[in-house]
């Protein structure tokens, strides 16, 4: 359901109930609706007032994930909406067209509330966009989807608890486009604009047609490519997002499938032998996520894969006034009294599993500060497995990745990437954040719920 707004907009965070299996009701949470919510359209150049009431028995936060505003707009875990208020934020979109998305950000509970239903997508549009001619009909040739996996006995929704789901993040057996299992989408005979979000909490995607066709990956987190790049499979992570354009051309019948995950620590552990075995194994098995059906007669005309997107203004490298770097900490060290700073902190539960640099987040403490306006290069890297780390506020570049070249998936404008060996990020930080600060974590949300994020300042 898409939402063309004015200059205003209202959304409800509600609790549902919700049949993913018919005569199976699931509690959920949703966005003026039971699971996930609508999908919010602005334009460039808007200034958009969204008034967010909480109508949950709970608290939450809803964050514009990717969009480039000052920290107190941001919906991060310090604009903390209490059950029965509303948080009036007011966004200005100066930024290029993307897909983005919205969530709960809530410091304790983003996991459990992401895996009950709150997350909704956010596209930006700008004027420029019509001229490359991409497939624009919405809901026709250009479908957001969100892909997610989740947790079903019974057929009904369960949020898996214990120590498995808080050290790897929760899984789930059950693949969800836009909330439905085993979905089907009828499109044109022609070329169609797919704007994929990893809406799960911890489950990497490596998305592939049944029939292993290419098609042209168009957009990263922060909008269009430069060029279109052809593959045949695009990894997913956490937070992150793609569009592609797919041909449906020749009328056939095809599904999105995915590859197994293999992000798994266990894994990671293995000897080289063994693991390569699994690998082997878990490779070669797919699931099904989606099945496309192209309706209607064939085009005539050939749909045309634009040859240039979109310019990108360069930041300069040799700008850079500074280095950060930062290590992505998975807590089993720290558990068993390996590391020091794991366990400290003043969070309530008393133990923090995860951390960054040695440290788990404390709400009270800014970890870095950075001058607005400053160029600067993060370089991070993670523990066991790989994780993907976003950044508030910022949308930045990979500069390398593991001492040599980015890879063809790294490219484009990004708030999120998959981190493990070490990568150099660029980023200039044009956004304010002096009166809350930003956040920046590991986007399993299991790993930031329990302390793998910080906190900085903009100013
Ligand atoms: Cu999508 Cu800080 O999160
Ligand atoms: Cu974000
Ligand atoms: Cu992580």
């Amino acid at each position: 359901d898409a939402r063309k707004e004015g200059q205003s907009l209202a959304l409800k965070v509600q609790t549902g109930t919700t049949a993913f299996f018919p005569g199976r009701d699931s509690r959920t949470f949703g966005y003026n609706g039971n699971y996930l919510g609508p999908v919010i359209r602005v334009h460039r150049g808007d200034d958009v007032e969204i008034a967010v009431t909480n109508a949950l028995s709970e608290a939450t936060t809803v964050h514009w994930h990717g969009l480039l505003i000052p920290g107190e707009m941001d919906g991060g875990p310090h604009q903390l909406i209490r059950p029965g208020t509303t948080w009036r934020p007011v966004v200005s979109v100066r930024q290029p067209a993307a897909t983005l998305f919205y969530h709960s950000h809530v410091h304790d509970r983003t996991a459990e509330q992401v895996y009950s239903g709150l997350t909704g997508v956010l596209i930006v549009t700008e004027d420029s966009e019509k001229a490359l001619g991409l497939p624009s009909e919405y809901g026709v040739d250009d479908l957001p989807l969100v892909l997610q996996d989740r947790q079903f006995e019974d057929g009904r929704l369960v949020v898996p608890q214990g120590m498995m789901s808080l050290m790897m993040g929760r899984r789930g057996d059950t693949l969800l486009v836009n909330g439905t299992p085993n979905p089907v989408a009828r499109v044109p005979r022609r070329l169609a604009r797919l704007r994929f979000v990893n809406g799960s909490n911890a489950r990497i995607f490596n998305l592939a047609f049944s029939d292993d066709r290419a098609f042209h990956w168009i957009a990263s987190e922060g909008g269009l490519l430069e060029r279109p790049v052809e593959l045949r499979s695009l990894t997913l992570a956490p937070g992150e997002r793609a569009e592609i354009l797919a041909d449906f051309s020749d009328g056939r019948p095809v599904a999105l499938e995915t590859g197994a995950d293999l992000n798994m620590p266990m894994m990671m552990g293995m000897q080289r032998r063994l693991r390569s075995f699994f690998s082997d194994l878990l490779g070669r098995s797919r699931e099904h996520i989606l099945r496309f059906e192209p309706q209607g007669g064939a085009s005539g005309t050939k749909a045309a894969v634009p040859e240039r997107l979109a310019e990108h203004e360069r930041v300069d490298a040799a700008q850079a006034v500074r280095r950060r770097r930062f290590v992505l900490n998975m807590g089993m060290g720290g558990m068993m009294g390996g590391r020091g700073g794991m366990m400290g902190g003043d969070r309530g539960s008393g133990m923090a599993m995860h951390g960054i640099n040695s440290r788990a987040f404390d709400m009270k403490r800014i970890d870095e500060q950075v001058r607005l306006g400053d160029i600067e290069i993060w370089e991070a890297s993670g523990e066991m497995m790989a994780h993907p780390l976003h950044i508030h506020g910022v949308h930045f570049e990979v500069l390398s990745r593991d001492g040599g070249k980015p890879t063809v998936r790294d490219q484009g404008l990004r708030d999120t990437v998959l981190v493990k060996e070490p990568v150099e990020l660029l980023a200039r930080f044009t956004q304010a954040a002096t009166k809350a600060p930003f956040m920046y974590h590991c986007h399993i949300l299991e790993h930031e719920d329990n302390g793998m994020m910080g906190q900085f300042t903009v100013g």
